[in-house]
């Protein structure tokens, strides 16, 4: 039976990726029903909302979503689409691997991480005030329901996926109380996985490590506001923000999509690289159980890109949108 997905193409270059997105997974054989939605500037100007209900209503029916790029119009009190699916779909570990690829220019040839952040609480609650005028206070929930649920999350990540370490980020050397708690859940849900190696870092000393020697890590799992900033970071190590994928995964779903935007200044050109968003559906496909096609979805980009002849102008090259994609639907067709 087909896996049912919907898909939500988004805006800008998100219907270009997208696109040649598909035309990779249909090179797999994987049966899949895609069920497309408008979301964004799109879903604005056709159905009046940015998320209208039925591409809501379509997420929790099928539980898995491929996301290109939505664009939020600046001002006009619009929620954002991505905030608004994280909070009601309740999707709280949000999955960045991060990963060299060949030929892509990088200080750093051999990393190969994974950032597991929670995408629910810390000091992202929005929980602000001002005390006084001149004071003003912002609170910090960090709960052990939340701390748990992510900590087991990194753990199964790491189990499922054959990897040797999870790495708890933290400042609980300050922050004695809240970060104190993140971490007594976190050694609490280790004792589940002995075969496991499990270390605890320092936020400030992390963030040092990952740039002098990032291949020492494996899986690392955090709060909310050291997840953002570290799950960047780690991207810069690989190239950027344009070729990493990324997940949010919660019990009612998950939505698969890249990290860059909807990048206004190339789209409808043919010029947009859509590795990002390939990679989110090599996560999605992990997620089915579809883990050789994922495998061969990313091998095809690997050697594509690592003969270097073909590739997009982002990352140096002079192919097309179009002209990638035929290179990786026969790389994927040979296997
Ligand atoms: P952006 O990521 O869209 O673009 C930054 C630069 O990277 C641009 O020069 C762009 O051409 C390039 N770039 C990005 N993705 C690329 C790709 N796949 N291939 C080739 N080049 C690529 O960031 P920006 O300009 O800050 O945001 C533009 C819009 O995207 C905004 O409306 C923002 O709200 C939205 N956005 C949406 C996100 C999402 O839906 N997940 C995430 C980030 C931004």
């Amino acid at each position: 039976m087909a896996h049912e997905v919907t898909l939500i193409p988004g805006d800008g270059i998100g219907p270009e990726v997208t696109q040649a997105c598909l035309r990779v997974l249909e090179a797999t054989g994987v049966a899949l029903a895609w069920e497309e939605v408008p979301a964004g500037e799109v879903g604005l100007a056709k159905e009046g909302a940015l998320l209208p209900p039925r591409a809501f209503e379509s997420i929790r029916r099928t539980k898995v979503a491929l996301k290109g790029p939505v664009g939020t119009p600046v001002g006009g009190g619009h929620r954002s689409v991505n905030v608004t699916l994280r909070q009601t779909l309740d999707l709280y570990a949000c999955l960045r691997p991060v990963r060299s690829l060949p030929g892509v220019t990088s200080r750093y040839g051999d990393v190969d991480l994974v950032v597991v952040r929670e995408n629910t609480e810390g000091l992202y609650s929005g929980i602000e005030h001002t005390v006084v005028e001149g004071v003003t206070e912002s609170l910090k929930i960090v709960t052990a329901r939340c701390s748990t649920r992510i900590a087991k999350f990194a753990f199964d990540h790491a189990r499922r996926n054959g990897r040797k370490k999870v790495t708890a980020v933290h400042k609980a050397n300050i922050m004695k109380v809240t970060d104190g708690l993140f971490l007594r859940c976190a050694r609490e849900v280790r004792e589940a996985y002995p075969e496991i190696e499990y270390e605890e870092l320092i936020i400030d000393n992390c963030a040092m490590q990952m740039v002098l020697r990032p291949q020492r890590f494996d899986v690392l799992v955090m709060d909310n506001l050291y997840g953002d900033i570290l799950s960047d970071l780690a991207a810069g190590l690989v190239g950027g923000l344009g070729v990493v994928p990324g997940a949010n995964i919660g019990e009612a779903g998950a939505v698969f999509e890249p990290v860059h935007g909807t990048a206004p200044d190339i789209a409808g050109k043919g010029l947009a690289n859509p590795t990002a968003l390939l990679l989110s559906a090599t996560l999605m496909l992990d997620h089915l159980g579809e883990r050789d096609a994922a495998a061969r979805v990313r091998r095809a980009i690997d050697r594509v890109l690592g003969a270097g002849e073909v590739r997009t102008g982002d990352l140096g090259g002079k192919s097309s949108t179009a002209e990638y994609t035929d290179a990786l639907v026969a790389a994927v067709r040979a296997g």
